[in-house]
């Protein structure tokens, strides 16, 4: 199917219509858009669902603004409430959720023209979602450097501090800069594999939106990206940006994990999906 086929609207807005437009091959550059909703089932906290949301819960770390243990002059001030949360966040306990496989069996299916995630977990990768399908636009906890000459820290020696909670300095003796994961933290520019996919969305056939709060710029930009009659599936707990105002979105409020498996039964996927998560 080439690029310059128009878009398939649906016959109506349901996860049928949306999976009749897959099955009919009316969807096969399909990009993927995800947040911290993805991974809640994983346990790992979102950052601004009210009580559970790490936002709400960072009063221990006595920070004079929750979002500042992400922001990087704050950071440079005091790098403990970071490296504290990064002994929670820290990738390694935490496993893909059926959500996360999904995406994987998209790109199995050669239907994932790319994902896009603001998570920071690792997780797609886990789940078997091909490398050169991700752009993890806030970074990841894969790898660090010193945040003054960025030379790269080793990944062994990292953990180490993490898990002691002892922030670590550059391994060059005349420098000792602040070792940070490869996160992008408020005031950080994010990644250029971002700014060089950033087109992707334009050419999609179909647009899934999960687990993301969209409020956080550049990145929501991409779910306006979606070019006219291009339809876009929010799985969401919450109506978010604007998903759904569209005549071809789909509004598929409640648990991603609920939602991906009711579009899987529409496709008849749904034993390939959960073989799948069970062989990870
Ligand atoms: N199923 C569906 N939706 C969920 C689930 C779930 N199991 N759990 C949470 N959600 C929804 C919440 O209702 C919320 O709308 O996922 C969204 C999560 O929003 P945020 O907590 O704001 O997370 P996210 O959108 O990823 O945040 C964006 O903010 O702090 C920065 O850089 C950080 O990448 C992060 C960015």
């Amino acid at each position: 199917v080439d690029e310059s086929t128009p878009p398939q609207t649906l016959k109506d807005r349901s996860l049928t219509s949306v999976a009749e437009l897959i099955k009919n091959g009316g969807a096969r550059r399909i990009v993927v858009i995800t947040g911290a909703g993805l991974s809640t089932a994983a346990g790992i906290p979102d950052f601004r669902s009210p009580k559970t949301g790490l936002y709400h819960n960072l009063a221990r770390l006595n920070l004079p603004y929750a979002e500042c243990v992400f922001d990087i002059s704050y950071f440079r001030e005091n790098p403990l409430p970071f490296y504290m949360l990064a002994k929670e966040l820290y990738p390694g306990k935490f496993s893909p959720t059926i959500s996360h496989v999904f995406i994987a069996l998209l790109a199995n299916k050669g239907l994932l023209r790319m994902l896009f995630t603001q998570n920071i977990d690792c997780l797609e990768r886990v789940a078997g979602v091909p490398g050169h399908r991700i752009v993890e636009a806030h970074g990841s906890f894969a790898t660090q450097r010193c945040i003054d000459c960025m030379t790269e820290f080793p990944d062994k020696e990292m953990r180490e501090h993490i898990e002691r909670g002892a922030p670590a300095l550059c391994v060059r003796p005349e420098c000792r800069g602040l070792v940070k994961p490869d996160i992008v933290f408020f005031g950080e520019q994010l990644p250029s594999a971002f700014f060089e996919n950033r087109s992707a969305p334009a050419s999609a056939d179909l647009l899934l939106v999960l687990g993301t709060s969209l409020s956080v710029q550049p990145f929501a930009s991409l779910s306006i990206m979606a070019a006219e009659g291009v339809p876009r599936v929010l799985f969401n707990k919450e109506k978010v940006g604007d998903v759904g105002s569209r005549a071809d979105d789909v509004l598929c409020l409640g648990d991603c994990d609920s939602g991906v498996r009711k579009l899987a039964d529409e496709l008849g996927w749904r034993d390939e999906l959960e073989q799948m998560w069970r062989d990870l």
